[in-house]
């Protein structure tokens, strides 16, 4: 399928890579871009041979936010009709396969709560993570003001959102939003070695780890807790859990077999 907006690849025949390619604009997320990546990742998703996506962008931006220039215009009607992100951005949140975020430059706004909606993020030293839209007169719409107090807490949250300054990748990292920072050379291969490992993994228990770690933040503690519990005992009807204790208890590598 041919993109306008993006790029596409697989690596090793299992990672599924998606590059977000509107250079001139910084990868600015327009409308098009989003339905695209949307059906990027879907199609990723069905595709029994890839284990796990990279979402990345250029060396100088991830993606400087929603397109402001498409932006300007909107009326409330147009975008509550229209039902504005709603429509087509929050695809990524229905993807089961794990989707890594490689992060160099800049996240800002939509930018940072795409990464965001990813399921971590691997982050360039060269990476900024910002939610700038109160210079612009709004507010985060994309899930900023929820996502982002879940990762680093109200304090920086408010910080964020309410001054609209720029998070540097040391920051962060030491605040929780990112997982690693390495070096803008080694940002692929490091996301690259993260998704090959997980995709050596038992794609059933890959899924219901992600799940059970998402469910975390949708419920109290002890349906949590549960939820994770009856996942936990459910794994145990697997050929991939028989496969990998017996694997341990032999001293030899598990080869799974997704079931
Ligand atoms: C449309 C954008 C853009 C954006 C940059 N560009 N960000 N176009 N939407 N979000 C365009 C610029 O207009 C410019 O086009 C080109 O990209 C290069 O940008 P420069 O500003 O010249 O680059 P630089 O001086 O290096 O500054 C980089 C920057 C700055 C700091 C990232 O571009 C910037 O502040 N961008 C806006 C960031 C922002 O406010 N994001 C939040 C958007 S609101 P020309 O044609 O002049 O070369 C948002 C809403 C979220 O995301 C809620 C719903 C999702």
């Amino acid at each position: 399928m041919a993109y306008e907006f993006i790029e596409v690849r697989t690596e090793a025949g299992k990672v599924g890579v998606i590059t977000l390619n509107r250079p001139k604009q910084l990868n600015a997320l327009s409308n098009g871009l989003m339905d695209e990546l949307g059906q990027a990742l879907k199609a990723f998703d069905a595709d029994e041979a890839i284990g796990c996506m990279i979402l990345t962008g250029s060396e100088k931006a991830f993606a400087a936010g929603a397109d402001i220039g498409a932006m300007a215009s909107y009326t409330f009607a147009d975008v509550y009709k229209g039902d504005y992100i709603t429509r087509n951005w929050e695809t990524i949140r229905s993807i089961r396969k794990p989707v890594i975020a490689a992060v160099s430059g800049f996240a800002l706004g939509g930018g940072c709560e795409l990464a965001m909606m990813c399921d971590f993020i691997i982050a360039a030293d060269n990476a900024k993570f910002g939610q700038p839209e109160i210079k612009l007169g709004i507010i985060p719409g994309a899930g900023g003001t929820q996502r982002l107090p879940r990762a680093v807490g109200k304090a920086k949250a408010m910080d964020m959102a309410l001054t609209g300054r720029m998070m540097d990748a040391t920051e962060a990292e030491r605040a929780g939003l990112v997982s690693r920072v390495v070096p803008f050379a080694k940002l692929m291969e490091e996301t690259l070695g993260a998704a090959l490992q997980i995709c050596e993994y038992s794609q059933v228990a890959v899924l219901a780890a992600k799940e059970s770690v998402n469910r975390s933040f949708e419920s109290g503690l002890a349906d949590g807790v549960m939820f994770e519990r009856r996942m936990f005992h459910a794994l145990f009807a697997t050929e991939d859990q028989k496969e990998g204790m017996d694997a341990f208890v032999n001293k030899r590598k598990a080869q799974f077999k997704h079931r």
